[in-house]
């Protein structure tokens, strides 16, 4: 069958179709039904089911491909490379989960995991999923605050940590940031698991700190237990509008079922092959495709520490993918932009026989056409954009390679995957005609694996996601549907901006400058960046009186964001000026203000309380190299 004729089928029978997909899982308890509906608009997937993660993901591979690499670790940044097989993987995840469970920690019980990308970091992943504990990944680049925020929300009885991350030019001591946001939050951790890297080891407080490997000395290993289908896999913190990031939930079954089926019929491989994502495990990326769906595929799946510059060169990914045979890869537009700068004419890349290679995915933010050309011309395969988010955790429009390979589009991301019934809104909920820009919604129900809900925030889900449009799951893009069923992403309708592939939220940045006892006022908004796709920039008005230097503050409001939410933020542009553009209403016009500083062309918004205060904007913008003429 071809795409349309599945993505007919599903819609035919949306239930019988994952049905049939969930024959690929192993259960404890199969599903009889598939949707719960009885709580509509809320849904829930297999609630009928039993099954465990790590059995899908690593147990149940042991008999036929033990021998099988799960994990290849290659660290060209600490020059380390490591294979572990689906044999070794089980016996290192069951020993950590009877460890865990050797302190305490029981199914239902949440396990917040601070790692650098090392296998240790999947391990911790699977041990949590192997007891049914929920974890929650925390990217290494925040800051000691957004560590506190999550420790307060998901409120975890243990935390598993690793001592540090290596980041070019520096060691980024984990521990310290550890301490420290456990000393902010509210909730305290009954104890930490630290794994110790010899790039900078950790001091340990006694009777709360446990050495990686001493605790799970003399453990009896951890046997899989079964969990509810829509039992939380896992819980990862999102940026939304405001400070506070959003705690996705993801249930397990659909989790389960939906994964599986995009290894083959998106990533076109097959169990055994090669698959690598370089991203983080402190993203969506990461769990979906770095972790869970490679192993429950019977893949074997690329942990890369390192960068695609700079460690030691713009040749890394090629090498990368030469030496361990991936046959498909996943990244950011980002990477490539960044080895493009470095590598134009693509020199490091015929050093390399990547013949092994089917094709390159990207995702995470707006692919731009030149940097899929460039990609595609110096790599001979084909280029998949595709788009989804952490709501969702896995392809919500793309190229399904292979179930049947479509004409690329440059600048579509394709077309809608079969669960997703994707279309364009205008304001009132009215569908658009093709071809024009609106809101991007889609029909309830999502399909399997989708978060169900927000953590203990189930009011804030039903807000963020579901109000807008009812009978609709909302997604925070704005776009259209071309003619061929085409979808064009082309902006965010909120205050989220993307970051090199990373979800960061204005609103955010904003709360902590507003902190800054200087600051009177302030704005955050996303400039166009050529490498990054966007980068901060904030806007801060002064109170009167002050005795400090603007260049103080400019410097204080960076050191601030950097402190506060960390270095990902990349938050370096900062302006100070002495009014903001606003409404008359006292809304601030932080679209114009993008307009502004990517120099293009604006309509003079018809509320604007005082339209001089633009020529202000633009003489602050001028000297960063901003708001040209
Ligand atoms: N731990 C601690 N600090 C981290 C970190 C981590 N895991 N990851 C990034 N940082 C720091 C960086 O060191 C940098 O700090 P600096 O301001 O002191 O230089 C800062 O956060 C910004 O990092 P980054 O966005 O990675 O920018 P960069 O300039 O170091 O590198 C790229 C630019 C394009 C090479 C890089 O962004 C990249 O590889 N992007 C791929 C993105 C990706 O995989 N996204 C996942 C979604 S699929
Ligand atoms: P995240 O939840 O971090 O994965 O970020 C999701 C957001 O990134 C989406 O809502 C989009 O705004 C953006 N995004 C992800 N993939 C794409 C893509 N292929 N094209 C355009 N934007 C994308």
């Amino acid at each position: 069958m071809g795409y349309s004729e599945v993505y007919k089928s599903w819609q035919n029978d949306p239930e019988g179709f994952w049905l049939e997909q969930a024959k690929a899982i192993d259960w404890d308890t199969p599903p009889q039904i598939a949707l719960d509906d009885t709580n509509a608009p809320l849904y829930r997937w297999f609630t009928d089911t039993m099954v465990n993660t790590c059995y899908n993901a690593v147990d149940r591979h042991v008999p036929t491909r033990g021998d099988q690499a799960a994990i290849i670790y290659d660290s060209p940044i600490t020059g380390n490379k490591r294979t572990v097989t689906y044999a070794e993987l089980k016996d290192d995840v069951a020993n950590l989960a009877g460890a865990l469970v050797a302190r305490g920690i029981k199914t239902g019980d949440r396990v917040i995991i601070y790692m650098p990308m090392v296998p240790e970091a999947l391990t911790a992943m699977l041990a949590c999923a192997r007891i049914g504990a929920i974890h929650s990944v925390v990217f290494g680049g925040f800051a000691a605050n957004e560590l506190a925020v999550r420790i307060d929300d998901a409120t975890p009885k243990a935390i598993i940590a690793g001592s540090c991350g290596v980041e070019p030019g520096r060691i980024v001591a984990y521990k310290p940031l550890l301490d420290g946001a456990i000393d902010l939050a509210t909730h305290k951790p009954d104890f930490t698991v630290i794994f110790q890297r010899d790039e900078c080891r950790a001091d340990l407080i006694e009777g709360r700190d446990y050495d990686w490997h001493a605790v799970q000395q003399g453990v009896t290993q951890a046997d899989c237990v079964p969990v509810k289908g829509d039992h939380p896999a896992y819980i990862l913190y999102t940026s939304g509008t405001t400070g506070a990031p959003k705690g996705v939930v993801r249930p397990t079954a659909g989790h389960l079922v939906a994964l599986n089926w995009t290894m083959k019929n998106i990533y076109n491989v097959d169990p055994g092959d090669v698959f690598w994502a370089a991203s983080d495990v402190g993203w969506v990326v990461g769990h979906s495709y770095i972790c869970y769906a490679p192993l429950i595929h019977g893949n074997t799946t690329v942990v890369f520490e390192g960068k695609p510059i700079g460690t030691p060169d713009a040749g890394t990914f090629w090498r990368v993918i030469e030496e361990h045979k991936v046959r498909s890869f996943f990244t950011a537009p980002t990477a490539f932009r960044a080895i493009k700068r470095e590598d134009p004419k693509g020199e490091e890349i015929k050093k390399y026989d990547i013949s092994c290679l089917r094709a390159l995915y990207l995702a995470g933010e707006r692919a731009d056409p030149d940097t899929i050309e460039w990609a595609q011309n110096i790599m001979g395969v084909p280029v998949y954009d595709h788009w989804w988010q952490t709501e969702t955790g896995y392809t919500i429009a793309g190229n399904p390679a292979g179930l049947e390979a479509l004409p690329v589009k440059i600048g579509s991301p394709t077309v809608a995957m079969p669960g997703f019934d994707v279309q364009i809104l205008d304001e009132s909920g009215k569908q658009m005609p093709s071809g024009e820009l609106g809101a991007i919604a889609v029909k309830l129900p999502l399909p399997p694996g989708t978060l169900p809900t927000l953590w203990n925030a189930e009011d804030r889900f039903k807000k963020s996601y579901l109000t807008t449009f009812p009978g609709y799951y909302e997604t925070g893009d704005a776009g259209m549907i071309d003619d061929d069923g085409y979808l064009y992403i082309m902006a965010r309708t909120d205050d989220v901006i993307n970051v090199a592939g990373h979800r960061l939220s204005t609103g955010a940045m904003e709360e902590v400058l507003a902190s800054h006892p200087d600051v009177a006022e302030c704005a955050v908004i996303g400039v166009t960046d050529q490498l990054k796709g966007q980068l901060p920039m904030g806007f801060v008005c002064t109170n009167k009186g002050t005795n400090r230097t603007d260049a103080d503050i400019k410097a204080d409001c960076i050191k601030l964001v950097r402190d506060k939410i960390g270095p990902v933020a990349a938050f370096k542009l900062v302006a100070v000026v002495d009014r903001l553009p606003k409404t008359r209403s006292g809304k601030i016009l932080r679209g114009t203000m993008v307009k502004i500083a990517d120099s293009a062309a604006f309509k003079m918004p018809a509320t604007i309380d005082d339209p001089a205060i633009l020529d202000e904007i633009k003489a602050a913008l001028k000297p960063m190299g901003y708001a040209k003429d």
